[in-house]
């Protein structure tokens, strides 16, 4: 059953942490010289495919990682403290991407759809603030989750 709850865990975190990692690092810059209409266009594509299969790995992630808690550990009181510490962090990304979803996205969706481009390119940089908050979030959890058994 571990094996099993693992596996979804972490291919889960692949997906929302790799993906972050290559919408703000490869297409951030690969997009930048395009004309704004197209630009802002393509995040618009890009998020609309993005942050419901994040909300899929939200889900995932939070169904395993109690499981584990439980089913491995027998409850909180005889997990490791580096699995304290990703709930902890855990929690905070999963907050924050809830945030993206209901203020910054909605808002940048609702502005592009309508044609107006500066509405929208204000919103997309609240995203981009917000994706890296979560990028440098999700890379921190990964090393604690990882390294704990060696502290
Ligand atoms: C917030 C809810 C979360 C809970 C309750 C949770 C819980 C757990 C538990 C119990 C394990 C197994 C630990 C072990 O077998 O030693 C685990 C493993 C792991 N978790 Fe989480 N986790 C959560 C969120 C996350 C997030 C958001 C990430 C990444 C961004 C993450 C990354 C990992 C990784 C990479 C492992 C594998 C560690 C290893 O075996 O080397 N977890 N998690």
């Amino acid at each position: 059953m571990t094996i099993l709850l693992l596996a979804i865990h972490v291919l889960a975190t692949v997906f929302w942490v790799g993906g972050m990692a290559f919408a703000y690092l490869v297409l951030r810059p690969a997009a930048a010289p395009l004309d704004p209409a197209a630009r802002l266009t393509l995040w618009r594509n890009v998020f609309a495919k993005f942050l419901p299969a994040v909300g899929w790995a939200v889900i995932a992630l939070l169904v395993t990682g109690f499981a584990m808690i439980f089913v491995t550990f027998g409850g909180f009181a005889g997990a490791p403290i580096s699995v304290h510490v990703m709930t902890l962090t855990g929690i905070l990304m999963m907050l924050l991407f809830f945030h993206i979803v209901a203020a910054p996205w909605k808002r940048f969706r609702t502005a592009i759809d309508a044609g107006d481009y500066a509405q929208g390119a204000r919103n997309l940089d609240k995203i981009r603030k917000f994706v890296g908050m979560n990028l440098v979030l999700g890379l921190l959890t990964v090393v604690i989750a990882t390294t704990g058994r060696y502290w």
